[in-house]
């Protein structure tokens, strides 16, 4: 029987945004577990200082950044140059959202979810975009969601932002497949995390263990940059088999 290739991620180094919580530090773990190097990043020292002590700092660094700022983005490449002496792919997972009616919510939160979720995942993949041409090519995982796919009640800013991320990916996919730059869109319907508590979820809730946990999503972004680089995944969404797609 001929067995599937894999793509073997030992010594290849992956930059993670929002991996101080939930999706991006569960990715961050796994890739590690994996044999890859990571760039931690997230605003919440603290919290990535943990993670490279859990890690070990052979295998991952910090680097502090507010995806909003984009003069702050190359720091993130250049992070990786300067710990590891590579970069080969981004992972895009710092976001945030609110559920509620339009009516809902301060114009400044709906405005601080729409400068997050696209611009802060434009900037990281412009930056990282600049040095995988140079370099003949990488891969780069933005994880929305399938709220990005069709807009649900009480979700609109925060859909219309997940449509915006799957727009970027799908278009920077088609743009970008001659470079040898692979784009992925991982959209995940309810994960147990962090996310919206306190905006429209209640810590400790019983509904959220129900959902899919932050590793089945880690599970699908090590399982797309496994793949043999002959192929790519542009688009995968996934839900639990509690919640009604
Ligand atoms: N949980 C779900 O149900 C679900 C479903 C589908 C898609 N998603 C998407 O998955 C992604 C990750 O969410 P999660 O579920 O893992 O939530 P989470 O546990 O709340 O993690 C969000 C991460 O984003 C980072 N972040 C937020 N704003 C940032 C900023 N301005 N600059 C830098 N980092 C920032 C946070 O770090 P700091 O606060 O330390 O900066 C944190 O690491 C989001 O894009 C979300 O939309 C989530």
């Amino acid at each position: 029987m001929k067995l599937p290739e894999k793509r073997d991620l030992h010594g290849t180094v992956v930059a993670v945004t929002g991996a101080s919580s939930g999706i991006g530090l569960a990715a961050s773990r796994l890739l590690v577990n994996h044999g890859a190097r990571v760039v931690a990043s997230a605003r919440r020292l603290d919290r990535l200082s943990a993670l490279v002590s859990e890690l070990g700092e052979d295998n991952a660094v910090a680097y502090q950044y507010d995806v909003r700022d984009r003069n702050q983005a190359q720091g993130l490449v250049d992070k990786a140059l300067q710990a590891f002496g590579r970069l080969d792919s981004l992972v895009a997972s710092a976001g945030f959202g609110a559920y509620g009616s339009i009516m809902d919510h301060s114009d400044d939160l709906l405005e601080d979810m729409i400068t997050t979720n696209i611009a802060g995942t434009l900037w990281p993949a412009r930056a990282s975009v600049k040095h995988f041409i140079a370099n003949g090519g990488g891969d780069l995982v933005v994880v929305a969601s399938v709220a990005g796919l069709r807009g649900g009640a009480n979700e609109a800013v925060y859909a219309s932002t997940k449509f915006a991320q799957v727009g970027l990916a799908g278009a920077m996919d088609r743009e970008l497949r001659e470079d040898g730059i692979r784009v992925s869109a991982i959209c995940p319907a309810g994960v147990s995390t962090e996310f919206a508590l306190g905006l429209g979820r209640v810590a400790g809730d019983s509904l959220l263990d129900a959902l899919l946990q932050p590793e089945d999503v880690a599970d699908a972004i090590v399982t797309v940059l496994e793949q043999p680089r002959r192929m790519r995944t542009t688009l995968w969404s996934m839900w639990s088999m509690a919640e009604q797609s």
